[in-house]
């Protein structure tokens, strides 16, 4: 049973990660979109929309160091166990709380809305179920058992077994032994990873990016030939 949750599942949850964007690109690449809802809905989105991204982007980061990151090289950094503990537990609960509040005013905004209501597919209600249950379970591990309870030293055991999959030595052990909490948290992640291709999650690989530094008002030159010139058939490139 255990080799069957933390090494055959990941491997077929990230196989269908991996497969499942090469096939969304390849068969829908015009519906590679977040079906954006600002149209029907701003004043709401204008909170919900940056405190949940700004808050998962903190969890991101927060993941990366704590699965990634080996305790033996904080500690060969000088890193106490102590200071270690304290400042993910701190950046982790507001990371957290972050993204729970944002996430529940996005679902609320989407329950409410009409509009956005009768836009909402099958799969984004799968989705945000998914999605909802990852980061309650994660926030919960963060806030109960490492903020206010007797903790848990995830990266000997979660982190590990984390690691270990992805240097294909998987060790069903370390996750065996981890924290029912732990283990859900990491099921329902394993799920939403094999869902993560065919929802609207896939906006993340295709993040406007260039929204941070792009201008808001584009000069165009006029066209020296102007009106004298016959219109081409098709598109044309646009100058400077
Ligand atoms: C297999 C993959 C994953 C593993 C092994 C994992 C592991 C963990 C662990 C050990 C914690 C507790 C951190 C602490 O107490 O300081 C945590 C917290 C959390 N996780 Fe995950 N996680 C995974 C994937 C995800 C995903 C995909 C999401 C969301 C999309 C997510 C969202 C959260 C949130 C919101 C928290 C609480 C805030 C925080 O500590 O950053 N996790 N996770």
């Amino acid at each position: 049973m255990n080799t069957v949750l933390w090494v055959v599942l990941p491997y077929i949850c990230l196989t269908s990660f991996v497969v499942g964007h090469f096939w969304r690109y390849r068969y829908d690449k015009f519906g590679w979109t977040t079906r954006s809802s600002q149209i029907y809905e701003n004043r709401l989105l204008a909170w919900a929309g940056p405190l949940f991204h700004f808050g998962i982007l903190g969890v991101l980061v927060g993941h990366a160091l704590g699965l990634l990151v080996p305790e033996s090289w904080t500690s060969a950094a000088g890193i106490s166990e102590d200071a270690y503990h304290a400042v993910s537990v701190s950046g982790g609960t507001l990371a957290g709380l972050m993204t729970v509040t944002g996430l529940v005013l996005l679902v609320y905004r989407r329950r409410m809305t009409p509009s956005i209501f009768r836009a909402t597919t099958v799969m984004d209600k799968a989705m945000y179920l998914l999605l909802g249950a990852v980061v309650a379970v994660g926030t919960y591990n963060t806030l109960v058992i490492n903020l206010l309870g007797a903790g848990h030293d995830y990266r000997a055991d979660v982190a590990v077994w984390f690691r270990s999959i992805f240097v294909f030595q998987p060790d069903a052990a370390l996750m065996a032994g981890a924290p029912i909490a732990f283990q859900l948290h990491a099921l329902l992640a394993l799920g939403l990873f094999a869902l993560w291709p065919f929802t609207r999650l896939v906006h993340v690989f295709s993040a406007p990016v260039g929204y941070l530094v792009r201008p808001y008002i584009v000069y165009r030159s006029r066209d020296p030939l102007g009106a004298a010139r016959a219109p081409r058939r098709g598109w044309e490139r646009v100058g400077s």
